[in-house]
């Protein structure tokens, strides 16, 4: 989904990924999509001479960071491999980063630093405090990103904090396939919908919200897509007004929320999910989540402000593209 963004943004890309949540058809897909094929290289965040390899043999404007681990329960379960591989994985970018001096990066943060919000629409000034080693580790890196920018002031180190991405390419070729059992709502409520689970178990209908159920800032992930386009615009029209100016500002580090600033309730979203695909989504009420919070959403005018960007599809479209995603591709990415 990215690359087929960045390429149409005019940029070239090399992916760098361990494929330990991802497979190697969606590189192939995004190839087909593009018409023209993808440079990808398989290896770990984790290993030096392999990125050192990388960074001698290109010369990189900036580096989109998203190699993370992103599921909240493993995270809890395993909190030493997310120290490893979300922490010091992104230690060793950085430290090869800065030894090719490319000091541009985007990097892939979540609105789960805000943890439990004191007050919403949640701006980027918003308090950060988190409930799970997940986004703790998320945290962790955004200290390592404001402590960089301290020490050095050429680094341009851009957080965006999705929200809930859901979707997939409106073509039905590229979407989510999570290799072990979903995290997420739009997960389950798909693998309910191709019979998979029986039931949606809906955690909490006794919320503070609308109609009692969890309420979140659902975005399209070709809206993410476009966010990450138009975070790495900015840092080239920066680093073009440093050129022409012979100045050296540079944006130090940078949080932005990547959401649409609208919530949608756990039912509203299986309403939804009804009116585009005329399939009803069999669900039963069970206690809250622990740690759940109730409400979040954005406030997106930093986005729109800074980088001339804000979401512009809608629940509906994440519906429709997921589903075609999921009809096209009942077992994801395994085409065996
Ligand atoms: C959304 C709502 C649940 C599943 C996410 C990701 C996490 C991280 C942070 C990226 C809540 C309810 C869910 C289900 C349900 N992602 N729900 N039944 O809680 O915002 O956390 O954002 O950084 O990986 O999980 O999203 O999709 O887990 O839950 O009722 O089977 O849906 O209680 O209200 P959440 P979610």
């Amino acid at each position: 989904m990215q690359c087929n963004a960045l390429h149409e943004a005019g940029y070239d890309i090399v992916v760098y990924d361990n494929l330990s949540n991802s497979s190697h058809e969606a590189i192939n897909r995004v190839s087909m999509l593009i018409g023209q094929p993808v440079e990808f290289i398989k290896g770990d965040i984790r290993d030096a001479e392999s990125l050192k390899k990388i960074f001698s043999a290109h010369h990189f404007f900036g580096v989109i960071h998203f190699a993370g681990l992103k599921a909240v329960g493993e995270s809890v379960a395993k909190p030493l491999l997310y120290y490893n591989n979300n922490v010091s994985g992104t230690i060793t970018l950085l430290e090869v980063m800065k030894e090719h001096s490319v000091k541009n990066l985007v990097f892939s943060s979540s609105a789960t630093v805000y943890g439990d919000p004191e007050s919403l629409p949640i701006d980027e000034s918003s308090k950060r405090s988190c409930t799970n080693p997940y986004g703790q580790r998320k945290l962790t890196v955004e200290h390592i990103l404001e402590d960089l920018a301290v020490s050095d002031d050429s680094w341009n180190l851009i957080a965006l904090r999705y929200f809930n991405p859901v979707g997939a390419h409106p073509s039905g070729e590229i979407g989510e396939d999570p290799n072990d059992i979903p995290n997420n709502l739009m997960s389950y409520i798909f693998q309910v919908a191709v019979g998979k689970l029986d039931k949606l178990i809906i955690f909490g209908n006794d919320c503070p919200t609308v109609d009692g159920t969890g309420v979140r800032d659902f975005i399209h992930v070709t809206d993410l897509a476009q966010g990450h386009v138009a975070a790495l615009n900015y840092l080239d029209k920066q680093a073009s007004l440093n050129e022409d100016s012979m100045t050296q500002n540079s944006v130090g580090f940078l949080p932005i929320n990547l959401g649409t600033g609208k919530g949608t309730s756990v039912l509203e979203l299986v309403s939804a999910f009804l009116d585009v695909s005329g399939q009803a989504i069999p669900y039963q009420f069970t206690d809250r989540r622990a740690g759940d919070i109730a409400s979040r959403y954005a406030s997106a005018d930093k986005a729109k402000t800074l980088l001339g960007w804000q979401a512009e599809l809608l629940i509906t479209d994440m519906c429709q593209d997921t589903w075609r995603w999921q009809s096209m591709n009942p077992n994801g990415y395994n085409v065996s």
